[in-house]
C-alpha cells in the first residue's frame, strides 16, 4: 500500500499481521460462533472494534483486535486497502476513529467538570457497550464505577474472550475503579432496574454514554431510553453523550437502522436536557487531524444547511452522524 497519499503519510501496513492470541483454538471457536449465531446488531460490536484496532495509530485500544476477530479485521483492512489504491477522499473507518476520539475526549471533560469533593465516585454507564474497552484503556476512569449494558450473549462472549486471553497470559489491567456488566435489553422496561440492582446509584454524578446504539432501536424504544435518562437527573449531575443518525442515514440500511433525529439538539432540549451541544464530524472538536482531503464528504456536508435532505450540487442524500453532549443538573436549591 502506498505510504504517501495526498501528501499525508499513510499508516496502513502492506500486510495485515494479526496477533497469535486470535489463533488459539478457543478464541477461533468463539469468533466462529459470533459469525454464525449473532444478528447484525450484535455483530456491529465486532465491526466497530475492528475499526478501533485498525486505526491504532490514533486510538490506543490494545484489546480491540482480540474482540473484533479475524473476519471483521480482514474485511475492514481490505476496504482500507481499496480506499488507498483508489485515492478515496476518506479512508474506511475514519468515522469510527473520529467518533471514538470524540467520545473519549468528551468523557474525560465531563468527568473533570464534576466537582467530586470528598473523593465521591462518579459512575459511567455504557448503553449498548458491545466490545467497548474504555474500562481498560482510559486513565480518566480510575475513580469511576463503570456499568456496561448489552444483550446477555454479547456480554457473556466479551467476558469469555477476555478471560480466555488472560489464560493465554495476555493480562489485561482495568484502569477503572470497578466494572459491572449488566445484561439487559434496552427495549424492555426493566433495564434501569437491572442497573440499579447492580449498584447504579442515581444520587451519584453519572455520565451516560450512548455510542452507536440509538439507531438500532425503534423510535419508541429510543425515546423511552432518552426519557428514562432525562427523568433521572434530579439528584446528581448528569452528562449525556450520544450519537444520532439523521433520517437520510437510516435510509442507507432501513432494515438495520430505525431511530433518527434531524434535530437532536432540539429533541434533547425538549426532554429537559440543558447545555446541549451538537457537533458534526469534521467540526473543530470532531476532527483530530484525520480528515485530510479538503473535499472530504464530511466537510461537503457541514457546509450544507442541516434542513436540506439532498446535496444542492449533486443531489446525493445528506447522510449525517451528529455527536451530542448535554447536561442534566439537579435543580438549584432555593433557601427558604
Ligand atoms: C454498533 S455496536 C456499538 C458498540 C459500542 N458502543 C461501541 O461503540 O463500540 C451496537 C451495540 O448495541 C447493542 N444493542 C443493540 N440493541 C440493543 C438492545 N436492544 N439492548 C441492548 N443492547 C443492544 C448491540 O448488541 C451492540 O453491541
Amino acid at each position: 500500500m502506498s505510504k504517501q497519499e495526498n501528501g499525508v503519510v499513510q499508516p496502513w501496513p502492506d500486510q495485515l499481521i494479526l496477533p497469535d492470541s486470535l489463533y488459539t483454538e478457543n478464541i477461533r471457536q468463539l469468533h466462529l460462533s459470533i459469525e454464525h449465531e449473532w444478528d447484525t446488531s450484535r455483530r456491529s460490536a465486532c465491526q466497530i472494534a475492528a475499526g478501533r484496532a485498525l486505526w491504532r495509530h490514533v486510538i490506543n485500544d490494545p484489546l480491540a483486535e482480540l474482540l473484533a476477530g479475524e473476519t471483521y479485521l480482514k474485511s475492514l483492512y481490505e476496504k482500507i486497502k481499496r480506499d488507498c489504491v483508489n485515492n478515496a477522499r476518506e479512508v474506511s473507518g475514519v468515522m469510527i476513529a473520529v467518533r471514538t476520539l470524540w467520545f473519549d475526549q468528551q468523557l474525560e471533560e465531563a468527568l473533570s467538570s464534576f466537582d467530586c469533593g470528598g473523593g465521591a465516585t462518579t459512575q459511567v454507564v455504557f448503553l449498548g457497550a458491545g466490545m467497548d474497552t474504555r474500562a481498560y484503556r482510559l486513565s480518566c476512569l480510575k475513580e469511576c464505577d463503570i456499568f456496561e449494558v448489552d444483550f446477555p450473549d454479547v456480554l457473556q462472549m466479551k467476558t469469555t474472550v477476555l478471560k480466555e486471553a488472560t489464560n493465554e497470559q495476555k493480562q489485561q489491567m482495568m484502569t477503572a475503579k470497578s466494572l459491572k456488566r449488566v445484561a439487559a435489553d434496552l427495549r424492555e422496561k426493566n433495564w434501569l432496574e437491572k442497573l440499579q440492582a447492580s449498584g447504579l446509584d442515581l444520587k451519584k454524578n453519572t455520565v451516560w454514554v450512548l455510542e452507536g446504539i440509538l439507531y438500532y432501536l425503534s423510535h419508541c424504544h429510543a425515546m423511552e431510553v432518552l426519557n428514562v435518562i432525562a427523568n433521572n437527573t434530579a439528584s446528581a449531575h448528569t452528562v449525556l453523550l450520544a450519537d444520532f443518525m439523521n433520517k437520510q442515514s437510516t435510509k442507507m440500511c432501513s432494515s438495520i437502522f430505525h431511530f433518527y433525529s434531524d434535530w437532536p439538539d432540539q429533541l434533547l432540549q425538549s426532554l429537559g436536557f440543558s447545555q446541549v451541544k451538537l457537533s458534526q464530524i469534521g467540526d473543530p472538536d470532531a476532527h483530530f487531524g484525520l480528515l485530510h482531503d479538503p473535499l472530504n464528504l464530511f466537510d461537503k456536508l457541514r457546509s450544507v444547511p442541516r434542513s436540506l435532505e439532498t446535496h444542492p450540487e449533486d443531489g446525493t442524500p445528506c447522510c449525517r452522524l451528529y455527536l451530542l453532549q448535554a447536561s442534566g443538573a439537579p435543580p438549584i436549591q432555593t433557601i427558604p
